[in-house]
């Protein structure tokens, strides 16, 4: 079960140097030998031959078609849909050890129990209205009336809440004896009201949706009525099991029911999920009654490349649609796509393909928005660019948002469209207000390395030799010189450097995971795609020290370049006029 308390750092490293890759990804995967390696047809994209490899020195692997790469805990992530914590779990599992959790923060027996038995509470709930739905004619008409099939209401679960104040209270309270009435407020599905002091069902003759969690379990309900009473929808409250800006209606049906999760659709409600599916497009998700949030669409980016967001075309639609672009803007990495998905007025996802079918419905995918056509738009409707005052308030507005992004082709191709649309040139846009975030600025390079041709610099090399045989550490005797340097990536080559020798006997793959999620992570991962010519020790070793003296000697000169451009521009100190002597007699 994930629980709160964050997994030991040491932990992690402790996994990853005694789980195999080769191991985990072979028995989902099938590889063949090849050299110092192994490879496979790549399970993330369509090919015929194998450009997946797995090196096991490195415990990491890598796609040359795709660009696919990662840990055995990536792997895990991707291929299984695992998030992070159950892949750190399964690894665990697989070689016999728990997983221990940092500090106060681990869940007491306690605790534990009581969540343990709210799960519980809520599957039993679950049942429970799925076994009065069965004995509801009334239920049963409304389903058939929304032109539900038996099949997809199993899938789904759905059930109906019977009419009356305390139904599910009696009968949780005497029947099964196990539950207390606190337990039941705490799940949700009761409600105490303070004014007169009354505590009964929250859901009265509904309609029936559980919400599960990504293992499958029910953490929420959602409950419609069953004509056109008001509220049409009451959702769970917020639970310790629920938490609705992280949870996303569908999401655990469609991992189950799709053969081979590629993209997925985001639309706005449940029954556009299950109409959906009905159709045979069961890879559409909702969120519960909030905004997208970047959690949400962290997580579906680590199911899938690509998202459409299907949303009315109504005002509400379009700010919804809104949001998502400011919630994607700061993790939209190359390689992600997401793409907005207008319906006509009065339509919903549900209307659409009864009318139009699973191949009209995806037919329709071709006419969606780009993220840049759809960022470009929006922004057009609120300011008019044919005065050069609306033309600088959108511009404006666009430099406020750019800057939230990484950097990225997608970013480079959006300034582009923006240059086009205004006549003023990339650059001017990308330093008005100052676009490159400050923390890209340092490794500026690296951070879009992963979609290049990369160069072999003495530092990126050095990051290569060092991720592959950690303990080449030992030769490295002018740390300093290059931690003070200002080479390109020299902060990556030193935080590197510190942390092996933090952690000797830490692998690659370790490495790595520690940087999951940081500036660090797109940089250190293309790098791992290299392979030195040979595994030879004293062949790495020289290779090595050749990267060190050379890279020694770029932050030479380059330190030279500097105090000469300074001395021509504003002179220099004393202090650096010595140091500028020594420098070049150095050379
Ligand atoms: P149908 O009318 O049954 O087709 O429902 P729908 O799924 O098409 O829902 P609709 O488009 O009306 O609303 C979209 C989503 O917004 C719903 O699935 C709910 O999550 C949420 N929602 C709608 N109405 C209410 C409401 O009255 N209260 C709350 N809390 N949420 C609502
Ligand atoms: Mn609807």
């Amino acid at each position: 079960m994930a629980s709160s308390g964050s997994i030991p750092r040491e932990f992690i490293d402790d996994l990853l140097l005694r789980v195999d890759i080769v191991d985990v990804i072979n028995t989902r995967v099938p590889l063949k030998k090849k050299g110092r390696e192994y490879s496979a047809c790549c399970p993330f994209h369509n090919e015929k031959t194998p450009s997946f490899t797995v090196s096991p020195t490195k415990q990491f692997y890598h796609c040359f078609g795709c660009g696919a790469h990662g840990t055995a805990i990536s792997f895990l992530m991707d291929y299984d849909h695992q998030d992070f914590v159950e892949a750190i779990e399964t690894l665990a599992e697989s070689i016999g050890v728990t997983v221990p959790r940092e500090g106060g923060k681990a869940p007491s027996a306690a605790q534990r129990q009581r969540s343990k038995d709210l799960y519980t509470l809520m599957s039993d709930a679950g049942e429970f209205y799925q076994i009065k739905l069965k004995s509801s004619q009334k239920a049963i008409d409304y389903l058939q009336s929304r032109e539900l099939s038996s099949d997809i209401i199993k899938q789904f679960k759905l059930g109906y809440a019977p009419d009356g104040w305390n139904v599910l209270e009696k009968q949780f309270s005497q029947n099964y004896k196990r539950y207390t009435r606190q337990q039941l407020l705490d799940s949700g599905l009761l409600i105490h009201n303070e004014e007169n002091n009354k505590i009964y069902d929250r859901y009265r003759d509904r309609i029936m949706f559980p919400i599960h969690n990504r293992k499958g379990q029910v953490i929420g309900f959602g409950g419609r009525v069953l004509g056109d009473g008001l509220p049409k929808y009451i959702n769970s409250p917020e639970t310790s099991l629920f938490h609705k800006g992280s949870e996303l209606y569908g999401f655990y049906e469609a991992r189950k029911y799709t053969q081979k999760l590629e993209r997925i659709v985001v639309v706005e409600g449940y029954m556009d999920v299950i109409a959906l599916a009905q159709f045979g497009v069961s890879y559409a998700v909702a969120t519960l009654g909030t905004a997208t949030t970047q959690e949400h669409i962290k997580l579906l980016f680590r199911a899938v490349p690509e998202i459409i967001f299907c949303f009315d075309g109504d005002r509400a639609g379009r700010e919804a649609a809104w949001r998502a672009v400011e919630n994607t803007l700061p993790i939209m990495q190359d390689g992600k796509e997401i793409r907005f998905l207008f319906l006509p007025e009065g339509e919903d996802p549900d209307t659409q393909i009864r009318k139009n079918g699973k191949a009209g419905f995806e037919a329709s995918f071709e006419t969606a928005a780009s993220l840049s056509d759809y960022f470009v738009d929006a922004l057009l409707q609120r300011f008019n660019i044919s005065s050069s005052e609306g033309k600088a308030r959108f511009l404006d507005e666009a430099s406020k948002l750019l800057k939230l992004m990484p950097e990225s082709l997608v970013k480079e191709q959006l300034l582009e469209k923006l240059s086009r649309l205004t006549s003023v040139p990339v650059a001017t846009i990308r330093t008005h207000k100052q676009i490159t975030r400050a923390d890209d600025e340092p490794d500026h390079e690296f951070s879009r390395l992963s979609n290049r041709e990369v160069k072999k610099t003495a530092i990126r090399y050095a990051i290569t030799l060092l991720l592959f045989k950690p303990d080449l550490v030992q030769f490295v005797e002018n740390m300093e010189q290059i931690a003070l340097s200002d080479l390109p990536g020299s902060d990556l080559l030193t935080t590197l450097i510190e942390t092996i020798q933090e952690t000797p006997h830490i692998n690659a793959a370790a490495l790595l995971e520690r940087w999951r999620g940081t500036e660090f992570e797109a940089a250190f991962s293309s790098l791992m795609k290299w392979r030195p010519e040979s595994d030879d020790q004293d062949i790495l070793e020289a290779e090595f020290r050749d990267c060190l003296r050379r890279i020694e000697k770029n932050a030479t000169v380059l330190k030279i370049e500097q105090l000469l451009h300074k001395e021509r521009t504003e002179g220099l100190l004393d202090q650096e006029k010595r140091d500028l002597l020594e420098l070049l007699n150095m050379r």
